[in-house]
């Protein structure tokens, strides 16, 4: 194994350095990091108003999974892979639509209903002993906390609430369920998924990078959680005068119901690990999931979402809200896309942290562990061909 100390158990941030090239360069570790974390953890999907009847559906791409996200008719949400049980076609090429009523394959039209049983096979009644209850299509877990949507591809899914460690509790005054999305922008970005995390845990940079959010927000602001298993945040002080972050700081949007006032004065960051970013506004809510498409790239959806009683009023404007986390999204990916061609250029060699980058080695000792743990788990029946 490699000889970088934050590859270490224990390691103390003074010591710690930047992780090896491979981590964010190598098309074989980062497979191994797909199935030891984002084919084993709780992978946010989207929102429950997404798909608001039965047999609305989007989908979304694990490594090579491919998962149906729909509703079935009485309501609940469940998820399945995109596979046909006949010969395996994918069932829908749509990244979201609407199923009337049952799920048919294009091919040779077996068709399943919405909770995944399948209900008519042709041609194959013929067929001694076939019996459509052995063929339903295979079930993803799913699991919804305060309108969000999570799925988990392991056979063996660790309970929800353990992932959500008490989030769930802390950030109940905001009431997301209600929430409404006004607006959804996806990003392509040339970044290992790892860095854009590095960069959302951090704000060292904001100074330097987004004058606009440092004028509303001062970067020393903010006060990090110590790091979870399975999430790390913080949250950050909105400067005197400052209502929300918008292009000027101010909003007419009233704040979200059942926050206190000391809750309206900070912007809450939360990454629950390892692909969903929660920020939480005064006013609006902001969401990103990640979807790693390779070892240099992820594609990132990003929604605004706001209360119903402010979408409904005339005057209702998001536009503040929107274009301030696009310019500050976009220099974010900027950054993060130099620095996966620095790492991944011959001249890299790990670097020092400073004591404000703890959730950085926390993230990086998330991602060593959980490969580590997966690969004993391996050890009997497979051999390891990853050593450096
Ligand atoms: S592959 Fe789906 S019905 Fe034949
Ligand atoms: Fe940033």
């Amino acid at each position: 194994m490699s000889v970088y100390a934050n590859t270490r158990r224990a390691i103390a941030l003074s010591e710690a350095t930047t992780l090896p090239q491979r981590y964010y360069a190598s098309p074989k570790w980062f497979q191994r990091e797909l199935e030891a974390i984002h084919l084993n953890m709780w992978l946010c999907a989207g929102r429950t108003r997404h798909i608001p009847h039965a047999g609305d559906y989007f989908v979304r791409q694990v490594g090579n999974a491919n998962v149906i996200i729909t509703r079935d008719e009485q309501g609940e949400i469940r998820a399945f892979h995109n596979v046909c049980r006949h010969r395996g076609t994918l069932l829908t090429n749509a990244s979201e639509g609407r199923f009337n009523g049952r799920i048919q394959c294009p091919y040779h039209a077996w068709t399943y209903r919405l909770d995944g049983t399948l209900a008519n096979a042709p041609h194959m009644e013929k067929v001694e002993g076939f019996c459509e209850a052995d063929y339903p299509l295979n079930a993803v877990a799913t699991a919804v906390w305060d309108g969000h949507i999570f799925i988990n591809l392991s056979a063996r899914p660790a309970p929800f609430a353990q992932h959500l460690a008490g989030l769930d509790e802390k950030f109940r005054p905001w009431r997301m369920q209600e929430l409404q999305m006004v607006e959804r922008r996806v990003y392509h970005l040339r970044a290992n998924w790892k860095l854009i995390i590095q960069n959302y845990s951090e704000c060292l940079h904001c100074p330097i990078v987004h004058p606009l959010l440092q004028k509303q927000s001062h970067y020393m602001s903010g006060e990090n959680e110590p790091p979870r298993p399975t999430y790390l945040g913080g949250r950050m002080d909105l400067r005197d005068g400052v209502k929300s972050l918008t292009m000027d700081g101010s909003t007419s949007r009233c704040p979200l119901r059942g926050l206190s006032s000391e809750e309206q004065r900070h912007v809450y960051y939360y990454c629950l690990l390892p692909n969903f970013f929660l920020n939480l506004h005064p006013d609006y809510m902001l969401t990103f999931t990640l979807w790693p498409r390779s070892v240099d790239q992820t594609e990132i959806i990003c929604e605004w979402h706001f209360h119903p009683d402010e979408i409904c009023k005339p005057s209702f404007n998001p536009q503040d809200a929107i274009e301030f986390w696009d310019i500050t999204n976009k220099q974010d990916w900027e950054l993060s896309e130099l620095a996966q061609q620095g790492i991944s250029s011959k001249g890299y060699q790990p670097g020092p942290y400073s004591n404000r980058e703890e959730l950085l080695l926390a993230l990086d000792r998330f991602v060593v562990e959980r490969v580590e743990r997966k690969t004993r788990t391996w050890a009997n029946t497979h051999v390891d061909n990853f050593a450096d």
